[in-house]
């Protein structure tokens, strides 16, 4: 299939192939009154300050992110704000998963109010899904809703979770089982601040860009295969063409189904294997959200062989491309694995958002390029899978 965008009506997409700073690539998130733009480019930080004041002059600002992307980039995002003349503060919050807590929802809620971040008035999340996620549900519920901008600092933020709306924290039930759909006014993707990503995060979300490809556009998957060096030497054109084409397909994803009743729920190829053994892992280190779905695809891939809904030995390609990513793509590369039983598993599954009056709903696939809904798999199939994968 070719790539969605061409048959979009509702995303636009314009300057497509500009790399420089002064001309970032813009992609429109059509969805009516609530509409926005993503910008893609080098220098974006340097220029949050003018585009924030001009989208929205006299508000104020809280800046929320973590103490590593803090010590990289916050003086340079602090200083485009002063520049332009806003007013802020700042909340600086421990890196990594457990942050994404009722416990840090609520210190943060206590400093937004703290700060008067008024209706008017603007949260900036600046770092990866776990800022985004928690400041975008923040400012969802912050007085009945205030206005917020991503401005994404990992790959994986940059091309999945700062666009589309969801937001969020995690319960001891499962990820991301708490939120809400509130859709940023702006997302900022500055390719500059990839440069300071840890390699492992940059992996992790290496697999969300992997996933565009094998959900919809077999022409990206193969485009990828040939330029995944590219990527990552952080290229400019590479890297440009690889976010713009994740994100355009994010955003016309969006536009057609925001609140996920339909098409929307194929981003979560191999998410219902992947949640199962990030909570199994505690949500830390152990194992990333990207390194969990990078397996979790392998398996939805060979779970559909085995179904009969695709051609035997397309989880081979899949795993083969992740695997010369440097991505773990079976359950033995988890560490402390042998912990796992089938029915731990299967408990975490059922906690997945997309069970259906308790029936688990599957994203799998008929070819490379090609992801379908399925909703016709008994739990005994599943656990036989899984005997197998545990074995
Ligand atoms: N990350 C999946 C979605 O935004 O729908």
């Amino acid at each position: 299939m070719s790539s969605p965008i061409s048959h979009s009506t509702e995303t636009n997409l314009k300057e497509q192939n500009s790399t420089t700073s002064e001309t970032p690539t813009l992609i429109n998130v059509g969805l009516g009154e609530r509409s926005y733009d993503i910008l893609i480019g080098g220098g974006l930080l340097d220029q949050a300050g003018e585009r924030i004041a001009s989208l929205r002059p006299q508000a104020k600002c809280t800046i929320v992110t973590d103490e590593t992307v803090a010590s990289f980039h916050l003086k340079t995002l602090e200083a485009s704000l002063t520049s332009a003349g806003i007013s802020f503060k700042a909340v600086v919050l421990p890196a990594g998963e457990a942050t994404k807590s009722f416990d840090k929802l609520s210190y943060l809620l206590d400093e937004l109010l703290s700060h008067e971040i008024e209706r008017g008035d603007l949260v900036i999340a600046f770092g990866g899904g776990v800022i985004g996620d928690l400041a975008g549900f923040a400012a969802s519920i912050l007085r009945r809703g205030v206005d917020f901008v991503q401005i994404p600092t990992s790959l994986l933020a940059q091309v999945d979770s700062s666009v589309g709306g969801k937001t969020g924290i995690n319960s001891s039930y499962g990820k991301n089982l708490i939120g809400a759909f509130h859709q940023p006014l702006l997302v900022l993707c500055d390719l500059d601040v990839l440069k300071t990503l840890d390699p492992r995060q940059f992996k992790a979300g290496y697999a969300e860009v992997v996933k565009y490809g094998l959900i919809k556009d077999a022409e990206f998957f193969n485009w990828l295969s040939n330029n995944r060096e590219r990527v990552f030497n952080l290229e400019t054109e590479a890297l440009v063409h690889a976010i713009q084409t994740s994100c355009a397909m994010k955003a016309y994803v969006v536009s057609a189904d925001e609140k996920e009743h339909g098409v929307r729920a194929l981003l979560n190829l191999g998410h219902t294997f992947g949640h199962g053994f990030e909570a199994l892992c505690g949500y830390g280190d152990r194992l990333l959200h990207g390194e969990a779905i990078a397996i979790g695809m392998v398996l939805a891939f060979e779970f559909s062989e085995g179904l009969g809904l695709c051609e035997k030995g397309l989880h081979e390609e899949v795993e083969a491309h992740f695997k010369a990513a440097g991505l773990p793509t079976r359950i033995q590369d988890i560490p402390a694995y042998e912990e796992f039983s089938v029915d731990m598993l299967v408990d975490k599954m059922r906690q997945d958002k997309k069970v259906e009056r308790g029936n688990l709903v599957f994203i799998l696939a008929k070819a490379i390029g090609d992801a379908v809904v399925y909703r016709d798999v008994r739990e005994e199939q599943l656990r036989e899978f899984l005997n197998l994968k545990l074995d």
